[in-house]
């Protein structure tokens, strides 16, 4: 049924983080993602919500977490979906309230069939809620009854998730590597005229064999499929001649990567392709140099952007000065052909919470140790787009290349390094591992 990726300490310690930041008289009530259907009666597989991985790495479905100050000592629970043979026969085991109390961090259990019963009396000693909204609509409705004060508990919790701890970043480090290592199986296993889904399964098939899963939905795209940002079909064979750019992360104990790498399917990169995935490679290494303790989020971007830029300008593909490509708040053409970030955080979610500022409206996030984000500057000259002039050269190509930085007091660690990125490294791996 699952162990605990952590030690009873780090959870506690998650706990009492979080919980000293919340109001006294507040009853904290943090619920886990619904059973989400797929069609008629089946459904998606189950994937807990982040926060309740985070404070107790509670993995079974309809749960909350409950914690309440009582008399200056926070006490914490866990509402779960109690032993019942019938439903295990068909859904699996479950842990029960006996389960959640002996082996999980908190210090009581009930079954999720009493939660309106026991929030009301909890409540006659609460004046406030502190809650995630939305995810739970039972709770929600539970919540809203009441009339009370309701506040964000996420403004507290994605703080603290945004730096992790040496146990966190230990999982993280591997599921790195074992994206990087899928990524090369996958780069090794590549010819002309292979199917992306066939690229695809070659790296899933990496991850479940090493008992871990894709962390979001692969990306494998061939020529003009790799300049469509969140193309996912996968169902295309790639030609003689054309790049294929893959995005696909895997996930430890909750725990994403995200990597990036781009080659060409004949094992040659042509002199155009070459030029662009040089200047991508550059901005990428500018961005990673940038991620030092101190340095405003925004660096990074401010970075790789300014190596993109002047890189078109010296192609031929923008004609005009540094400053009028980069334009306003760095919105300027170059943006034509590089339209995302260049980084995000990284976690528990592949998209993680914490994000450039604190809060919605608040000041720029600084770099600070323990920060895990992606790096992944990229290129796109769609043959498809009517709406930009793009030389006939570099028509059709997209490049992306994506690393997971950790942010250090000794600089930034590359947590996916293990998968090559050079030219000449991928050049010698393309192919190797196919017979005959
Ligand atoms: N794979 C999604 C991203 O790179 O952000
Ligand atoms: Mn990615
Ligand atoms: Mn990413």
């Amino acid at each position: 049924m699952g162990e605990l990726p952590f030690s009873m300490d780090e959870y506690r310690g998650r706990q009492d983080r979080f919980l000293s930041k919340c109001k006294e008289d507040a009853l904290v009530l943090i619920p886990t993602n619904p059973v989400r259907i797929r069609s008629n009666d089946t459904s998606y597989p189950f994937r807990a919500n982040s926060y309740m991985l985070y404070l107790c790495g509670w993995m079974q479905p309809e749960a909350v977490f409950m914690a309440f100050n009582d008399s200056g000592v926070w006490k914490s629970s866990l509402f779960v979906q109690p032993r019942d043979t019938r439903a295990e026969i068909w859904e699996g085991r479950r842990v029960g309230t006996e389960g959640a109390s002996s082996f999980w961090p908190v210090d009581e259990a009930f079954s999720i069939e009493d939660l309106e019963q026991i929030v009301q009396n909890k409540l006659d000693n609460c004046n406030s809620i502190s809650s995630v909204t939305g995810f739970d609509e039972k709770l929600d409705i539970i919540i809203k009854k009441t009339n009370l004060e309701i506040t964000d508990a996420r403004v507290i919790l994605d703080d603290l998730r945004v730096i992790k701890s040496d146990e966190e970043i230990k999982i993280m480090h591997e599921a790195g590597i074992l994206a990087s290592n899928a990524h090369v199986e996958g780069i090794m296993k590549t010819y002309s005229g292979i199917g992306e889904w066939e690229i695809q399964s070659i790296i899933e098939a990496h991850f479940s064999t090493n008992q871990s899963c894709p962390s979001y939905s692969s990306i494998v795209g061939g020529g003009d499929n790799a300049t469509i940002l969140h193309y996912n079909s996968n169902n295309m064979k790639i030609n003689d001649g054309d790049l294929v750019l893959v995005d696909a992360g895997c996930e430890i104990s909750g725990y994403a990567s995200d990597i990036t790498r781009t080659w060409p399917v004949n094992g040659k990169f042509s002199d155009a392709q070459k030029e662009i995935y040089n200047l991508v490679l550059n901005a990428e290494k500018a961005a990673i140099e940038a991620c030092i303790v101190g340095s405003p989020w925004s660096s990074m971007h401010h970075a790789s952007s300014k190596v993109l830029a002047q890189g078109l300008i010296d192609l031929g593909i923008l004609d005009c000065s540094l400053e009028e490509a980069l334009g306003e708040n760095f919105n300027g053409p170059y943006r034509n052909f590089f339209m995302h970030g260049t980084g995000h955080m990284l976690g528990l979610d592949v998209h993680d919470v914490g994000g450039g500022r604190q809060g919605d409206k608040g000041p720029e996030r600084l770099l600070q140790p323990g920060m895990v984000l992606t790096i992944e500057p990229g290129l796109y000259f769609g043959s498809w787009r009517s709406d930009i002039d793009i030389p006939k050269r570099y028509s059709g190509i997209g490049i992306r290349i994506e690393d997971d930085i950790l942010v250090t007091n000794e600089g930034p660690v590359i947590l996916t390094s293990s998968c090559p990125k050079e030219i000449f490294e991928i050049e010698s791996l393309v192919g190797k591992m196919i017979e005959g």
